[in-house]
């Protein structure tokens, strides 16, 4: 079972919206998927709200019961093949929890100063609990021709793995947000499904690539 967690204590780097492209690219690919919202801000919960059909699974995690969901989201094996965990832009017990749990921790972030320096609390406190992590660039600058992605991604590339595609600002998200959607169904042919088909088909691969360790370190 893949159990992902999106997670950054930078706030609008793109937790939620990646967290809803990435389960139903991972739906459509066969997977069976539950998430977890365990922000108070409610965002994936409010977009669940928003979606037709009873897939994928989502629920609010209890509060009360943060301490033990290591063990309850991995007691959903047998039921589910990918469990998403949305955290709050915070670092908060929930977060380091939902770490824990994680096969593969996704780290969103805008290619600005602003986040990369925003990012490595984060990266610190999931190379403390020794799970493996990606980031993720997201909201690049649509423009071919501008560098600034593509430099932050040289950057980071010293620091972890980078998801591959780079994640371009394009209103598909959002719209697909709004309507309670991921990017595939709502313009199956436009290029953020593109993208979302292919961030998937990354993540999946990883769990099967021995090399994907936390071996580069932040400073
Ligand atoms: N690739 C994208 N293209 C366009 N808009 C995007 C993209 N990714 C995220 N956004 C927009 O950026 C804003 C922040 O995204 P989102 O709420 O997913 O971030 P978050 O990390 O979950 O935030 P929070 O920390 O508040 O939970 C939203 O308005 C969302 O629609
Ligand atoms: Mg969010």
């Amino acid at each position: 079972m893949h159990i992902i967690t999106l997670t950054t204590q930078k706030g609008g780097a793109g937790k939620t919206t990646l967290a809803t492209a990435l389960a139903i690219a991972a739906q459509e690919a066969g997977e069976t998927v539950a998430m977890f919202d365990l922000d108070p801000q409610r965002s994936l919960l409010a977009w669940s709200e928003a979606r037709q059909g009873d897939t994928p699974h989502v629920e609010v995690f209890p509060a009360d019961r943060i301490a033990q969901l290591p063990d309850m989201v991995r007691s959903l094996a047998g039921k589910f093949s990918v469990v998403i965990l949305d955290t709050a832009g915070a670092d908060n017990t929930a977060t380091h929890k939902a770490m824990e749990a994680a096969t593969l921790c996704l780290v969103p972030l805008r290619p600005t100063r602003l986040d990369v320096n925003a990012v490595k609390p984060t990266v610190q406190a999931i190379l403390r609990g020794g799970t493996p992590f990606a980031f993720i660039l997201n909201q690049c600058p649509p423009q071919p021709n501008n560098t600034r992605a593509a430099e932050v991604a040289t950057g980071l590339g010293a620091i972890g793995h980078l998801a591959e595609p780079l994640i371009i600002q394009r209103a598909d998200y959002q719209d697909a947000y709004a309507v309670g959607q991921g990017v595939t169904e709502y313009a199956p042919s436009g290029k953020a499904a593109d993208e979302a088909r292919r961030l998937w088909g990354w993540i999946a691969r990883q769990s099967k690539a021995p090399s994907n360790r936390n071996e580069r370190h932040a400073a």
